[in-house]
Parts: C-alpha cells; sequence; structure tokens
C-alpha cells in the first residue's frame, strides 16, 4: 500500500457507528495489563528515541521499553543496536548510565568480559583454559530494530518486519523531512492514568472547546478529517483558523516551515498515534511527539519532545518557547482530563457510554486493541 496521502484520502469522522467505552478492567487490571505486556509490548514496534542521539560510533542511550533495559548503541559500521543490558557470563547489568559513549568496546563491570560495539564477544579473562568455550557463541543479546524518519524502533520478537509492519507510514510524512529535525526541548510527565486513555484523548477533539481554550481559539474542534481510520496507524489533520499561524502562545510564527511544507499544509496541524508507544504531531513549523511508557495500570510516563529545523535552531534568535509553552499549557489540560477519567473508570457506577460522532478514532483504537489482544 502506498504511503502517499491525497486530497481524496481524507474523510469526515465516520458518523452513527454505535460504538462504546471499553469496560472498566481494561484499564485497571493488572490482569490485563499484564497481558497487555505480552501481546502488546513483547511483539510489537516500540519508539526507544531518536537516532540524533547517536551521531558517532559508539554513542548509546539506555532506555527501558517492554519491561525490558535496552542499551540503543551505534557501531562503528553506523549501524544501530538494540543491545540487552545483559552480560553473557552471568547476566550482570552492563551499563548503568543513562546515555554516553563507549570508546570502542562495552565493558563489563564485574568481570571485565569485553564486547565489541556490533556486540560481539572479543574478551572473556581466562576463559581460554575452560574446554569448549567458544567467544563466538556468546555476543550480546539484541532486539530488532526499525528505522524511520529519524526515530529509532525496537521490537522484542526478533522475527518482526519492520517494513511490512510500517508500510502505510514509510514515505507518507516526507515533506516534513522529519528524519533531519533535531529535538530542541522535552518535557517529561508522570500520569496517574491508563496508556490507553492517553491515545484515546489525542485522538479526539471533542474535548477542545472546554478543555483547551487556547487551542480551540485557533483550530477549530471540528475540522478535523482523517485518513489513517482503521488499524495501528491512526489520524489526520485539523485546521488552523487563519493563514501563517501555527500553535503558539500568541498563534503567530515566525519560523519558516519544516521541509517542504506548503500549499494547504501551512494551514494544518496533522495528528497521529502510532500503537503503541508514540504519538506524532506535524505543524507547519516543527514537529511534536509524545513517547509513552506503560508502568502500571493506572500510571503512565509520557516524554514530549519539540523537534525544529536544525537551520532554524542555528539562528541566533531561535526561541521554541512559544510552541513549547502552549503544548505543556495543553498537555497539563489533557493529562488532568485523563486522570479524572481513570477515578471514574474505578468506580462501581461506571458502564461503557456511547461514543460521539467526534469519536471515530476511539472506536477504531479499541476495535484494533481488542483485535490485538484476542478479546
Ligand atoms: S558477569 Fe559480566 S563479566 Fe562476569
Ligand atoms: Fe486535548
Amino acid at each position: 500500500m502506498s504511503g502517499v496521502l491525497t486530497m481524496e484520502t481524507f474523510v469526515r469522522p465516520s458518523v452513527g457507528s454505535g460504538a462504546t467505552t471499553l469496560d472498566a478492567a481494561w484499564y485497571t487490571s493488572p490482569q490485563v495489563f499484564a497481558a497487555e505486556q505480552e501481546r502488546i509490548f513483547a511483539c510489537r514496534w516500540l519508539c526507544a528515541g531518536r537516532a540524533e542521539s547517536l551521531a558517532r560510533a559508539g554513542d548509546f542511550f539506555t532506555v527501558e521499553l517492554g519491561g525490558e533495559n535496552l542499551i540503543i548503541a551505534r557501531d562503528a559500521a553506523n549501524a544501530i543496536h538494540a543491545f540487552y543490558n545483559v552480560c553473557r557470563h552471568r547476566g550482570t547489568r552492563l551499563c548503568e548510565r543513562p546515555a554516553g559513549r563507549f570508546l570502542g568496546s562495552i565493558q563489563c563491570p564485574y568481570h571485565g568480559w569485553t564486547y565489541g560495539l556490533d556486540g560481539e564477544l572479543k574478551v572473556a579473562r581466562n576463559m581460554a583454559e575452560v574446554a569448549a568455550f567458544d567467544r563466538a557463541e556468546y555476543p550480546l543479546k539484541e532486539a530488532a530494530v526499525g528505522l524511520w524518519e529519524g526515530f529509532i524502533f525496537i521490537n522484542h520478537d526478533r522475527g518482526a518486519n519492520f517494513e511490512r509492519d510500517f508500510a502505510p507510514l514509510i514515505g507518507r510524512f516526507e515533506r516534513w523531512n522529519l528524519g533531519a529535525l533535531r529535538t530542541a526541548r522535552t518535557i517529561s510527565y508522570d500520569l496517574a492514568c491508563n496508556w490507553k486513555l492517553i491515545f484515546l484523548n489525542y485522538s479526539e477533539c471533542y474535548h477542545c472547546p472546554l478543555v483547551h481554550p487556547q487551542l480551540d481559539k485557533l483550530s477549530p474542534s471540528d475540522s478535523g478529517r482523517n485518513d489513517l481510520s482503521e488499524g495501528p496507524f491512526l489520524g489526520g489533520y485539523s485546521e488552523l483558523r487563519e493563514a501563517d499561524t501555527s500553535l503558539t502562545m500568541t498563534g503567530r510564527t515566525r519560523r519558516a516551515p519544516v521541509g517542504e511544507v506548503d500549499g494547504a499544509d501551512l494551514q494544518r496541524v496533522y495528528y497521529y498515534t502510532i500503537f503503541p508507544s508514540l504519538l506524532l504531531s506535524l505543524h507547519p513549523d516543527y514537529a511534536m511527539v509524545h513517547y509513552l511508557k506503560p508502568v502500571a495500570p493506572g500510571r503512565t510516563e509520557v516524554l514530549c519532545a519539540w523537534l525544529f529545523d536544525p537551520t532554524t535552531i542555528a539562528r541566533p534568535d531561535f526561541d521554541p518557547s512559544d510552541a513549547v509553552d502552549f503544548w505543556d499549557l495543553t498537555n497539563r489540560q489533557d493529562w488532568h482530563v485523563n486522570e479524572l477519567t481513570q477515578l471514574g473508570l474505578s468506580s462501581r457506577a461506571y458502564s461503557p457510554g456511547p461514543y460521539s460522532n467526534a469519536e471515530g478514532l476511539l472506536g477504531a483504537f479499541d476495535r484494533y486493541y481488542r483485535s490485538v489482544m484476542g478479546a
């Protein structure tokens, strides 16, 4: 399937689906959360971060994903690896640092077994004396890696096929040149709600007039059009009320558009959910991403990042705060209602309620989620 967008691709939200919200257990039950780890987070592509963090050979960062600690590192041949942070000798965690640069090798702090940047075991002290020991049999174990638009995805299922799984997205957002954008700011949030509520909240603007007056002023809540409306990737665009505006505290921007963005896209903001770990928001002059990490049925860590064109960042007057402050305010408004929803879901009074016509993507998210969970 081609990933290229055309005007015909976009449709108004579907009407009269009759879909309702899910039972509370899907958001509150430890058993469901444990099942999600197996059926989703152990075998889906999870976003680990950006390739821009690994500029040179040996650069690495560590990340906790799908219940595993991983070392994401660039080797001397420029390839990116996702090593399990586990020594092949006695299982010790190899690296405790959040980020840094390995000087040519990765050494275990316990007995000094030393691995190349490609994961191969290079040095295992005194092990030559051990009968039948073969260094070649003990490389670092790796998760599968997929690269897309500067994002690094990992999959604990080594047999997963990134190109096939991401086919609807590959080439789709070329005009934003996302691979070249650089992260200028990040803010992390700790939310008292289930990860799926964040996906659902992101997928509708029915709440915008009440929850986000500052957003509603710049972008009409009923201007949404979807081009991905079933499956693991969902979303579309909303319109900006005026040309030459963006989602910033003033509604204005002095930044040039990113990539090749022009025409109708100068007056749109695109929003996509990338199941199960990433939200992608494309503005005329910047991109914003939310990296999600579920930590408990009622708790999710979210890292929000703002990305800009490197030439924009290099300008002496570059200041991302107008975009960051706008979305930090909007994020916190969203987190608040998500947490209120989590509270209500835990009540005996909760029962599934009907989605509005402006919540078509939520029914689609639930359908896809339930199919993945075998429900
Ligand atoms: S556990 Fe790593 S070298 Fe012994
Ligand atoms: Fe919102």
